[in-house]
């Protein structure tokens, strides 16, 4: 009997040094110590040894227990930190890489250029309006003082909704809601989106972008118009530049001009960009019509105004040397990170 624990006793301390992981040190467990395992199974045949051999049996059985109870304890922790060291190991982090850069988004050149130019008209005392894409006949043109069938219409190349609602063809419109609900003084521009059904080539979209501007107050003069365009001129194109004015006619407007800037990229000498001429036509202005200041119930035996409105497509070509308008609509990625 005592031959055969110290048998058992050998091969369960074999057994567990041998084992690999925690799982295989249960079934050893089970193997000797469980229900039917070796040593309990020869503690309950005990009742058939001689009375005086039980107790020292006992003994012997309860000391075997003992010591592979607490050989399998110690294995279990040995293999516990073995484990413990291998995941440390393997999920361990190096701090020193490089991290990975999330890639930054950029604004489209046609917001940066505008935001620009609103910083400069903020500087002069200018606030900023808004009025709708969708516009009624009667702002557009009537209370512009282009009744129905006036010539001009035409040139407009209207998008209608119906026969009173359209995309408006310009931002002009807002000059009449402003004087609507605002007392002089009025110094406001106006960023916004329009729309003309053109055919698409280089320098035609069927939506643009334009800047209108408009200050009624007392005694403002053309020289107020051609003060505050000059100065903004320099401020987005640069001090160099210079700009002039050419007559010409809107029926909002009277008198009316064109006001054209001095080439940016040929600094006036000519090139391909402004076909050989030295200058680029950026805005159309005017003093305001007295029957456009009555539409916005604003007297003008009393109030004096000037207006203008400018293309921000074209500007924007003009600072960047782009030129096909196409690019500024294709959100082409490649295109829009170069700026
Ligand atoms: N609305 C005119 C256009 O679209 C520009 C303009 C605005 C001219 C204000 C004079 C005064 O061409």
């Amino acid at each position: 009997m005592r031959e055969k624990l110290d048998l058992i006793q050998k091969e369960a301390l074999d057994n567990i040094e041998k084992a690999g992981e925690s799982n295989s040190l249960e079934e050893i467990r089970v193997k000797y110590l469980g229900k039917k395992g070796q040593l309990t199974q020869i503690l309950r045949g005990m009742g058939k040894l001689a009375p005086e051999e039980r107790p020292v049996v006992g003994q012997l059985a309860n000391q075997v227990r003992q010591v592979i109870e607490s050989k399998l304890t110690e294995k279990g922790r040995e293999i516990e930190e073995i484990v413990l060291a291998k995941r440390l190991k393997e999920e361990s982090i190096d701090v020193t890489l490089p991290g990975k850069k999330p890639s930054l988004g950029k604004l489209h050149p046609l917001t940066t250029v505008l935001n620009q130019i609103t910083e400069i008209f903020l500087g002069m005392g200018f606030d900023v309006a808004e009025g709708p894409e969708i516009e009624l006949d009667y702002y557009n043109f009537e209370a512009l003082n282009i009744p129905k069938n006036h010539p001009a219409r035409d040139t407009q190349d209207t998008f209608y909704i119906n026969e009173n609602i359209l995309l408006r063809t310009h931002t002009s419109p807002t000059q009449i809601r402003t004087m609507e609900v605002q007392e002089p003084p009025i110094k406001i521009i106006v960023p916004g989106r329009v729309y003309r059904s053109d055919a698409v080539d280089a320098t035609h979209s069927p939506i643009f972008h334009q800047i209108e501007g408009l200050v009624v107050d007392k005694n403002i003069t053309m020289g107020d118009l051609k003060g505050v365009l000059d100065v903004f001129a320099k401020a987005i194109f640069g001090p160099k530049t210079r700009t002039r004015f050419r007559p010409h006619h809107f029926p909002f407007t009277e008198p009316s001009a064109e006001m054209d800037v001095s080439c940016v990229t040929c600094d006036g000498q000519g090139c391909r960009i402004c076909s050989n001429t030295g200058w680029i036509e950026i805005l159309g202005a005017g003093m305001v019509h007295p029957k456009v200041l009555e539409y916005g119930n604003i007297d003008p035996n009393e109030y004096t105004g000037f207006a203008f409105g400018m293309g921000l497509d074209r500007i924007v070509n003009q600072i960047y040397g782009i030129d096909d308008i196409r690019l500024l609509y294709e959100n082409d990625i490649r295109f829009l990170s170069q700026f």
